[in-house]
């Protein structure tokens, strides 16, 4: 893929964490979302790719934009695939907290698992673990491993989790191990992701979330030579033949990043909408500026770059007025 691809997918992350950003905080999630989708598809026209929603809003008769298989893009490029999150964190940015973003991945066709919307079983770690824990030990092998490949105690490990009450066993096993634990309210994209960012200061991400997140996730650790291994958890047998529908043969097994997002090139974007470890969220600055914070990574090259921009919104909006 080409890499001028990397930036012309932040422009669409970026329109939509600046449309779902009027929404921060008033309490309407489905606005928010509405808004992130709805710009997050009209900016795909303008990017060179001839794109397939594989991970998305839903089913085409459930969701009436970016639905999975839906087209992208101006189909004047590479065939790829499109994992799309416009608003991750829904409830989080109508309740003006922290953690929401706009996530977008492609890879080269056919490479993105076809997650289902279920729940996946998640261990997420950094380069310096890649290779070295596994989803099928139990958690306390896992911390040692963790600790002994760190060249740490298991009490100076941080590992990020969801706060659900699912997660209670987990929890206070990690607990009786004595790591430092970081609870998160929603948004376990930005958590698995900063698992692989030094300065974030996590080490582990573990717990249960959504598949289709699982698979974003796995194309940024994928950028940054890390880790996640997933399980899906199926809860019955519609769920187990909505697997085999979505192409998964075994739905039961231990899913490796092969398996999740492939072994060729990705490119994985998210804008920032409020703060998280990972991004500042956006701010509105005097003059009707608004200040985005976005990240582009690409697998090819394993460059990870931040882009900080100032849009100056009347300006940008009589242009696009223009093209139109
Ligand atoms: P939404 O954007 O769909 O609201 O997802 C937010 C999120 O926190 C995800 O990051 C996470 O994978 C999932 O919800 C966890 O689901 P639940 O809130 O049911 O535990």
């Amino acid at each position: 893929m080409d890499r001028q691809l990397a930036l012309e997918i932040a422009r669409v992350t970026e329109a939509g964490a600046l449309a779902s950003a009027s929404w921060i905080g008033r309490g309407d999630k489905h606005s928010a979302d509405h808004a992130a989708t709805s710009a997050i598809r009209e900016m795909f026209d303008s990017v060179p790719i001839d794109g397939t929603v594989v991970i998305g809003e839903g089913e085409m008769d459930e969701a009436p934009m970016l639905y999975i298989g839906e087209k992208v893009g101006s189909r004047l490029g590479p065939e790829v695939d499109v994992a799309v999150d416009p608003l991750e964190g829904t409830e989080v940015v109508a309740n003006g907290l922290n953690n929401g973003m706009s996530v977008i991945a492609i890879a080269e066709k056919g490479q993105f698992l076809h997650a289902p919307d279920m729940y996946m079983r998640k261990l997420a770690v950094g380069p310096a673990l890649a290779g070295h824990v596994s989803l099928d030990d139990p958690i306390e092998v896992t911390l040692e491993k963790a600790a002994y490949a760190l060249g740490k105690s298991v009490e100076d490990l941080t590992v990020m989790i969801l706060q659900r009450e699912r997660h209670s066993d987990l929890v206070q096993a990690l607990r009786n191990n004595g790591v430092r634990i970081k609870l998160l309210d929603h948004g376990d994209v930005s958590g698995a992701i900063v698992s692989a960012i030094p300065e974030c200061g996590v080490d582990m991400y573990v717990g249960s979330g959504g598949a289709p997140e699982g698979v974003l996730a796995a194309a940024a650790l994928r950028c940054l030579g890390g880790e996640l291994q997933g399980r899906l958890m199926v809860e019955n047998e519609q769920q187990y033949a909505r697997c085999l529908k979505m192409g998964i043969p075994n739905p039961d097994a231990l899913l490796t990043m092969k398996d999740l997002v492939g072994s060729g090139d990705v490119i994985f974007a998210a804008t920032g909408i409020t703060n998280s470890d990972l991004l500042n969220g956006v701010r509105h600055l005097p003059g009707q500026r608004v200040e985005t914070h976005s990240v582009i990574m690409r697998a090819g090259t394993g460059t990870i770059r931040y882009i900080r921009c100032v849009h100056n919104m009347p300006v940008k909006l009589k242009y696009a007025a223009g093209m139109n």
